[in-house]
């Protein structure tokens, strides 16, 4: 199985990358833009973005067994098997880059994986600090134009959007000059299945996370480095607590 994920973004004081932050949950419907933020908070607080999308398609692209029975789920826009997904997650979060911390981006994603994620959290020997959870909040219209645009750099990751955020030479990474490729699943039939899975399975995690007291809302129709903002706010706050 292949858990590695790649990180770019804004870059923390020494104090903020020897912090210990915990687990961080970014929820949101495809688009509202958790990975690009994840990628920033990785980046500030030196702790890995855990995107289950990215291992799941990094599992398809190199043919493992879990990417043999992800790829036409995933394809067709609909979620993949919980039991899929919590091995591949526990592995990923007890790597030692993620002792102090780490983004899940994508996950959970379904009742029972919330669940499963508490309940593993509680088990770990070192109990580590609760869950901060933000939701990023995006109007369906803003959604589709964001997923229609956007672009990924095959090779460090970073997120473009030929409409809102294009990179400086047409289709080619500002970083290290890759071609841009479009995800499988952002055509445009693919992407109205996942905003229905979205509404079916992910949007009730926000009642469950609400009733506990642990949700917080991001407004992620703001621009990029407003929504950054925003998070850095919620999780300094959340860990003074
Ligand atoms: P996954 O890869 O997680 O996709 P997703 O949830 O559909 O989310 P996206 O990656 O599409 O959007 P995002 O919120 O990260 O937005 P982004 O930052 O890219 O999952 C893919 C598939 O894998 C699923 O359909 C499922 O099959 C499977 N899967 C994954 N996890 C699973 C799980 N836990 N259980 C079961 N199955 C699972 O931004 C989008 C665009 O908007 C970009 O172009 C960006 O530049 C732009 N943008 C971002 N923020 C802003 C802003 N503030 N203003 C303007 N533009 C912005």
């Amino acid at each position: 199985m292949v858990v590695s994920t790649s990180s770019a973004g804004t870059s923390g004081s020494m104090a903020d990358t020897q912090k210990a932050i915990g687990p961080i949950v970014l929820l949101g419907p495809p688009g509202a833009g958790k990975g690009t933020q994840a990628k920033r908070i990785a980046e500030h607080y030196g702790v890995p973005q855990v995107s289950t999308g990215d291992i799941l398609r990094a599992n398809v692209a190199s043919g493992t067994e879990l990417g043999k029975k992800a790829k036409a789920i995933m394809e067709s826009g609909n979620l993949v098997p919980d039991e899929l997904l919590f091995g591949m997650v526990a592995e990923r979060v007890k790597q030692p880059d993620a002792a102090r911390g780490y983004i899940l981006d994508g996950f959970p994603r379904t009742l029972a994986q919330a669940e499963w994620l508490d309940k593993f959290l509680q088990n770990q020997q070192d109990a580590p600090l609760p869950p901060v959870v933000a939701d990023i909040q995006v109007s369906y219209n803003e959604l589709l134009g964001r997923l229609t645009g956007r672009r990924t750099c095959p090779t460090c990751g970073r997120i473009y959007n030929v409409h809102l955020s294009p990179p400086k030479v047409d289709e080619l990474c500002d970083v290290d000059g890759s071609k841009l490729v479009t995800r499988k699943d952002d055509e445009e039939s693919v992407i109205a299945e996942r905003l229905k899975a979205y509404e079916r399975q992910t949007a009730p995690l926000t009642g469950y996370y609400q009733s506990s007291g642990r949700l917080h809302v991001l407004d992620g129709s703001r621009p990029i480095d407003e929504v950054t903002a925003q998070a850095f706010k919620v999780l300094e706050q959340a860990r003074k607590k």
